[in-house]
């Protein structure tokens, strides 16, 4: 039998001024974003962010529904505006940021498993990595320079 090992590597910064300029401004977009939200039922706020190769920003925050499959994650909603407003311009980063109802979360709140398979297909798609910008409430900064880092073994196109 063979051992393999998988070796993550990404990057921790301590705060907002500690990113290069566009993607603290891009982080302040997603938390701007937060107020948008729409979450009576699990009142968990998550706003994302999505900087694209023309140098646009747009916002996007998750919208939820009393059927509570119907939910949507911002992170997808984010995907779905440049993907219709904006086809075809490459989404280099996405920064994402949450605001729970009963704690302060200090530490990067990482998407769900179906917007990592989300934005891995966006990758697909447009050949080009999307680099993610991740925070709590507060605290640390993630960086990861793919989807595809925070999403190992993931399943795409080219299997089909
Ligand atoms: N949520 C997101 O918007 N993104 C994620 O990656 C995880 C979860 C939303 C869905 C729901 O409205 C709330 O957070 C609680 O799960």
């Amino acid at each position: 039998m063979k051992q393999k090992k998988l070796v993550l590597t990404w990057e921790e910064v301590q705060e907002l001024a500690d990113l290069v300029p566009v993607e603290a401004a891009l982080l302040n977009l997603a938390t701007a974003s937060l107020k948008h939200a729409y979450a009576p039922y699990s009142n968990f706020h998550v706003g994302a962010a999505i900087l694209l190769e023309s140098g646009e920003m747009l916002g996007g925050s998750n919208q939820e529904n009393a059927a509570y499959p119907m939910c949507l994650c911002a992170e997808r909603v984010a995907l779905s505006a440049a993907a219709s407003q904006h086809p075809n311009i490459v989404i280099k980063t996405m920064a994402i940021t949450v605001k729970a109802p009963n704690q302060v979360i200090g530490q990067p709140a990482m998407p769900c498993g179906s917007c990592r398979q989300a934005l891995c297909e966006k990758e697909y798609q447009q050949k080009q990595a999307i680099r993610l910008v991740v925070r709590g409430e507060k605290g640390s900064i993630y960086c990861f320079k793919s989807a595809k880092d925070i999403l190992p073994f993931s399943f795409d196109a080219s299997f089909l």
